[in-house]
């Protein structure tokens, strides 16, 4: 099929390559000429692993094609996907300004009926909405732009393999003609017949299920889904300062509780909290909406909160270790929101590094992937070739996001460079026996913390 998809962003650059791998002719539009420009010339504006093999093969293929153009791309779509940013805005409601553009455009541009696929993020009710807009606004009357609601479930530093094994495939709409031409978009990883890019295998087990449903109900599961994990993290960021007081291990209760199969061990990993571009957002966006529609979420209200306080505490237990943070010099390892990604976008580290700034600690940092961003939204920093160099001299390094590089560090080494070797470990991403074993005093979240008693 020929789709066009709006935004090349994380959600749409994904989408258009994956769309092209599995054999669709995509061309993906973004109003930003300088991130085609350099999509053109064969590069990607961030970090995502296995992306940017994925568009090279399918530009070189002629499969995939790139546009600052937007109603270039919606003349060659007979489906068309919006990808584009509902950022928050100062009251928390998601802005749809961005869809509204796309919108117009594709009533505009499209010179016959369009499929029109809702992919990014957006309030309960935004289908409905598209649908009334069409229906005012298309140049023909004759024109029947069908909207469809398929959100995506793709989680950075693995999106493209999230988009080949999709626990589940969400498409709602209110005409079968549309739930048919959904069938076939997604029609290889349905039947199980397309080759993952990343495992270079086909789908193993059980393909995954269509869930057919309402545009409102579609909508609801994405918000749902991400409050729901959301909600998660804090559940267990509260059990471990629970065991913090009480003197119990955070990992050994989130390993019994996960056992149990109606909770399940995923996202009960304890730490400095949740950040990235989809969850504060979303879950911002949906108490907003919940609350227009007179429902009072008051429970992810407390999500929400508890996730704030973590860098207030975390910065507390390292402030009561170091005693005075002023003059200090601390390493940090992690910048990005999570492993395998250079997003910064509502990361902790980024506060934790401000709130121990506001202290005057000095500090020095290093990240695989994120410093470049970083550089334009930290000042004062000083950024480090590798782990080593930020812990050299450090009375404390701070482990905040958990790359798999810092796990393979020589830590012999490590701690023989720092001033004091504290480790303070933001992720739990370290075995506390290993790190003692080394010499280093260690303080994780919901353990005990192994640092140096007073003798006498
Ligand atoms: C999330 C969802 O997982 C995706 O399904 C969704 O498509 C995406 O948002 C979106 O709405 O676009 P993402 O934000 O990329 O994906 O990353 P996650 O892996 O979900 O992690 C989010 C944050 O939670 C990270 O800061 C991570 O460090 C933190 N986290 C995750 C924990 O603190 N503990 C956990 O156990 C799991």
């Amino acid at each position: 099929m020929n789709i066009a998809v709006i935004g090349a962003g994380y959600v749409g650059l994904t989408t258009a390559a994956c769309l092209a791998e599995i054999g669709h002719g995509v061309v993906c539009a973004d109003i930003d000429a300088s991130k085609i420009s350099q999509l053109n010339s064969g590069g990607i504006p961030f970090y995502e692993p296995h992306l940017l093999e994925l568009v090279q093969k399918n530009r070189r293929s002629g499969l995939l094609r790139f546009t600052d153009r937007t109603e270039e791309a919606i003349s060659n779509g007979s489906a068309i996907f919006i990808c584009v940013g509902t950022p928050p805005l100062q009251n928390g409601e998601a802005d749809m300004t961005f869809i509204e553009r796309a919108a117009r455009t594709i009533c505009n541009e499209a010179d016959s009926s369009r499929l029109v696929i809702e992919k990014s993020t957006v309030p309960v009710q935004t289908g409905r909405q598209l649908q009334k807009y069409f229906e005012i606004y298309r140049s023909r009357s004759s024109f029947r732009h069908d909207v469809v609601s398929n959100p995506e479930f793709l989680r950075e530093g693995s999106a493209v393999e999230d988009f080949f094994h999709p626990d589940r495939i969400v498409v709602g709409c209110e005409s079968e003609e549309a739930a048919k031409r959904m069938r076939e978009i997604y029609r290889p990883l349905l039947d199980g017949t397309c080759l993952c890019p990343v495992h270079r295998s086909r789908h193993e087990g059980v393909p995954p299920p269509l869930v057919l449903t309402d545009i409102n109900s579609a909508e609801l599961i994405k918000h749902a889904a991400n409050s729901f994990l959301a909600m998660k993290i804090s559940f267990i960021n509260m059990i471990a300062d629970l065991c913090e007081a009480a003197d119990a291990d955070v990992e050994k209760v989130a390993q019994g509780l996960g056992l149990d199969r109606r909770i399940g061990p995923s996202f009960l990993r304890p730490g400095i909290g949740f950040g990235g571009f989809c969850f504060p957002k979303d879950l911002q966006a949906f108490v907003t909406i919940a609350a227009k529609f007179g429902c009072d979420f008051s429970l992810l209200k407390e999500v929400e909160q508890i996730n704030l306080n973590r860098v207030e505490r975390f910065v507390n237990r390292v402030k009561d270790e170091l005693w005075v943070l002023r003059g200090k010099r601390i390493g940090v390892w992690g910048l990005s929101f999570k492993p395998e990604t250079d997003d910064i976008r509502f990361a902790p580290a980024l506060s934790i590094i401000r709130r121990f700034q506001q202290e005057g600690a000095e500090i020095q940092a290093y990240d695989p992937q994120a410093m470049t961003k970083a550089g334009s939204e930290l000042h004062n920093v000083r950024f480090c070739e590798n782990p080593y160099e930020a812990a050299a001299g450090a009375e404390a390094l701070l482990a905040l996001t958990e790359w798999k590089e810092f796990q393979e560090v020589d830590l012999s080494r490590v701690r023989s460079l720092m001033a004091r070797p504290l480790l303070v470990d933001g992720r739990n991403m370290f075995c506390p026996e290993d790190i003692i074993a080394r010499g280093f005093e260690y303080i994780g979240v919901g353990r005990r913390p192994l640092v140096r008693e007073l003798t006498a």
